[in-house]
């Protein structure tokens, strides 16, 4: 049917769950029919939002069309689009920002009640009724598992060469019925190409040709590459120090962004061949890899490409085919795997605190960025875990090391080395005094190290210093002063 007649079997207050994951396999049709369809039953007095469920990110258009109209009540588990996050940040939209790998399972167990509707879009549908996945598969097999209704978008842009490219996981329970996850190396596929539905529950099949597309990369600057240097130094002093594998190193899991591609291009002219990476999107960055011979193996669950990147896929399907791998997000960013294969995990963050607590989320602790997405499902079970920054943002006034983050998203405990253009804190071992020092030292701009070494010179001599030295008093200080000058942007 029309997408215009699909959206009327969304009801006002209705949870759907879409799929979706970074810039791709979002529904393209049926969003904009139900954004319209909002718009005009609200023209009748009558009040129309959903909750809605997804991967992670969506594409900009689908998050935008419907936060423009405050058609979403509550929005679950990550989204990175400015006015979802004006939304949010003012109260008008409810955001549940939890670890990606959590979603399948809080989902089953209720924590959001009934899922209504799904809608998913797919390449196609096989003679014995199986779907055919797009460019990525995030929940959309747990969606079409919980959902009353379904609606299908069949998307016939999506390349008919992609078709294989998924292994989709079916041995997944909830406690106490769960089993080991027979997954060993990167490259190994346990489940099958296809996602099932129960035919009975699909209400709508919607076509549409559509394209995914991700902005192309932009050409990593001096700050970025002066990070990726560093971590391509700590690479090379591991290896030497027997803890990481010469040539291949172990999996790589890298987040989104400038730091993490100038990274990955860095590694293309560094000593390192035959690297699998083991994280949640492939970027138009990974296929250079791929093709060099830097990556041998990338396993993700989205295929967030621009359109040369998508271009080189299709055009080269037959040598791709044999190096990447898409799965459900649930075994994508699975604790238990990223243990298993010792990822090395490499995330973005917003500020470090001089113990090594990290914010990844919160501007001035209240503000929401994006969310924590899968960098705590890596960072908590990773074999290395490492977080990077420039030393300071917005145009130098703020710095990325400061005395205490105000909101924490990754504990101590679980991060292992920061990094900045400034050099690598490598905190394994060390105990909170000597963090402080090698933190701010290593990482922290020039312009707030004296600020910083006061500090902590002051705290460890209070009358009470303990373990984890700080004037509680002062530490939240340091950014009440940005918002006191006027310095921070408020979003
Ligand atoms: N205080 C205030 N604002 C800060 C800041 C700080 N300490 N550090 C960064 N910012 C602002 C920047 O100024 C920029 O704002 P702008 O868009 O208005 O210019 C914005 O945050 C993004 O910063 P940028 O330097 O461009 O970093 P990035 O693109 O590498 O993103 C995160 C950094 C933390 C926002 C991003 O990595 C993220 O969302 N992480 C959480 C999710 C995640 O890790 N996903 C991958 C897991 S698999």
């Amino acid at each position: 049917m029309s997408a215009a007649a699909a959206a009327e079997l969304i009801e006002p207050g209705h949870t759907v769950a879409i799929s979706g994951f970074a810039s791709a396999g979002t529904p393209k049709a049926l969003i904009p029919a139900l954004a319209e369809r909002i718009h005009r039953v609200r023209g009748t007095g009558t009040n129309f939002t959903i909750n809605l469920l997804t991967g992670a990110s969506v594409s900009t258009e689908t998050e935008r069309l419907l936060s423009e109209i405050d058609g979403v009540a509550l929005r679950m588990p990550y989204q990175s689009e400015a006015t979802a996050r004006r939304n949010i940040n003012s109260g008008r939209m409810d955001y549940v920002d939890i670890h990606l790998s959590h979603v399948a399972q809080q989902v089953w167990e209720g924590y959001y009640g009934e899922v209504d509707v799904a809608v998913v879009e797919i390449a196609g549908i096989t003679e014995d009724g199986e779907l055919i996945p797009s460019a990525s598969i995030g929940n959309n097999k747990t969606w079409l598992d919980v959902a009353h209704k379904v609606i299908l978008e069949v998307n016939s842009w999506v390349p008919a060469e992609m078709t294989g490219i998924h292994d989709v996981y079916y041995e997944t329970a909830l406690p106490p019925h769960r089993k080991p996850i027979p997954l060993r190396a990167v490259s190994d596929r346990i489940g099958q190409p296809t996602l099932r539905v129960d035919m009975d529950k699909v209400v709508a099949i919607v076509e549409t040709n559509a394209r995914d597309s991700a902005s192309p990369l932009t050409m990593p600057d001096a700050v970025s590459q002066a990070i990726a240097a560093h971590v391509l130094d700590f690479f090379s002093y591991e290896v030497a120090a027997g803890r990481l594998p010469a040539g291949s190193l172990l999996p790589l899991q890298s987040g989104v962004g400038n730091v993490a591609n100038a990274v990955l291009q860095g590694l293309d002219a560094g000593p390192f061949k035959g690297l699998t990476c083991y994280s949640e999107v492939i970027q138009d960055g990974m296929l250079h890899l791929i093709k060099h011979g830097t990556v041998e193996y990338a396993s993700a669950t989205s295929l967030a490409l621009s359109d040369a990147g998508i271009d080189e896929l299709v055009d080269n399907i037959d040598f791709y085919r044999k190096h990447i791998v898409l799965r459900p997000q649930e075994i994508s960013n699975h604790p238990e795997l990223v243990r298993r294969l010792g990822i090395i995990a490499m995330n973005g963050m917003l500020e470090a605190d001089i113990y090594g607590n990290v914010n990844s989320t919160h501007v001035m602790g209240t503000k929401i960025m994006n969310g924590i997405g899968g960098s705590g499902d890596f960072t908590r079970n990773g074999y290395l875990s490492m977080f990077m920054s420039p030393s300071t943002a917005k145009g130098g006034a703020i710095s990325s090391i400061v005395p205490m983050v105000p909101h924490v998203d990754h504990t101590e405990h679980d991060v292992q080395v920061i990094v900045t253009e400034q050099g690598l804190a490598d905190l394994r071992g060390l105990s909170p005094r000597k963090r402080s020092r090698v933190v701010i030292e290593r990482c922290a701009h020039p312009d707030f190290k004296d600020q910083l070494l006061d500090y902590v010179g002051r705290a460890e001599a209070s009358p009470t210093p303990g373990n984890t030295p700080h004037l509680l008093g002062e530490a939240l200080a340091f950014h009440q002063r940005y918002l006191d000058t006027g310095s921070m942007a408020v979003r």
